[in-house]
């Protein structure tokens, strides 16, 4: 079954087009790689499919329906949620008020049982390393991904964006992430993930997407993409 699918999807700013006509495929089950060089356009291309910053041109369809430039609330309803290259919680909200937030207003109301509940579950799921009281402004950038992780987990999404979930973390830390995200796969939910570290995404992902400068230049299976001669040029410059 095929989640999500954009067609010719476009973003310009003025007279920059950062994502360039891209179509491409996610099917349930998938994780997903979306790989590319810095600027290559990645985060842009996520922006427009979830709402946040909606495309010029080009049409996305999600779970079957036309979601093209719906609000990212009207989104995160159907069951898209997303994690940010650099998470911004209210930084005065503590670990578990930011993840109940998030159980609060990101389900229909009376879904979630026990709001409390569900937010402790969040935090356990993601192995959130602090105390559910820590204020978010006390976090480093590694512990605010995770934190940023529980938040969109607790709307209970069938399909996930993470935005560079791994950045700056050591090889202990990455082991932990590649558990966590394949304890979310096996939850049935689909996974598109901006990364740079090749061995997480060699280690997770069954299909990649790479775009560069934009635009397209390989969608497939892990191994055939990252052997790919233009995928290899496109890092190596
Ligand atoms: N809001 C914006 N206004 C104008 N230009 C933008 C905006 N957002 C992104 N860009 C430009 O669009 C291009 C793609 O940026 P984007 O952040 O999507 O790249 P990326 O692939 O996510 O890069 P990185 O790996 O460094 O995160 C860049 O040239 C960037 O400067
Ligand atoms: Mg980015």
């Amino acid at each position: 079954m095929i989640v999500l699918e954009t067609s010719n999807l476009t973003k310009k700013f003025g007279g920059l087009t950062a994502v360039n006509d891209v179509s491409m495929t996610l099917n349930q089950g998938d994780v997903m790689g979306l790989i590319g060089p810095n600027g290559a356009g990645k985060t842009t291309f996520i922006n427009a499919i979830s709402g946040l910053n909606p495309p010029t041109s080009g049409s996305v369809k999600m779970f079957g329906d036309d979601t093209t430039r719906l609000t990212p609330e009207k989104m995160c309803r159907l069951g898209l949620s997303r994690t940010f290259q650099i998470p911004s919680p209210f930084p005065k909200m503590t670990a578990i008020e930011t993840v109940m937030t998030a159980t609060i207003f990101g389900n229909e109301s009376g879904k979630v049982k026990d709001p409390v509940d569900h937010s402790r579950e969040m935090l356990d799921f993601v192995e959130f390393p602090m105390a559910e009281t820590v204020v978010a402004e006390q976090l480093n950038t590694v512990q605010l991904k995770r934190l940023d992780l529980a938040r969109a987990l607790a709307s209970n999404p069938r399909l996930l964006f993470m935005d560079e979930l791994a950045s700056g973390l050591s090889e202990g830390e990455l082991n932990d992430i590649m558990r966590i995200i394949n304890k979310i796969s096996k939850k049935g939910i689909s996974i598109l993930m901006i990364e740079h570290i090749m061995q997480l995404i060699m280690a997770v992902c069954n299909r990649l997407l790479c775009i560069q400068f934009g635009t397209k230049i390989a969608e497939g299976l892990t191994q055939e993409v990252a052997n790919d001669p233009k995928v290899t040029k496109a890092y190596l410059g």
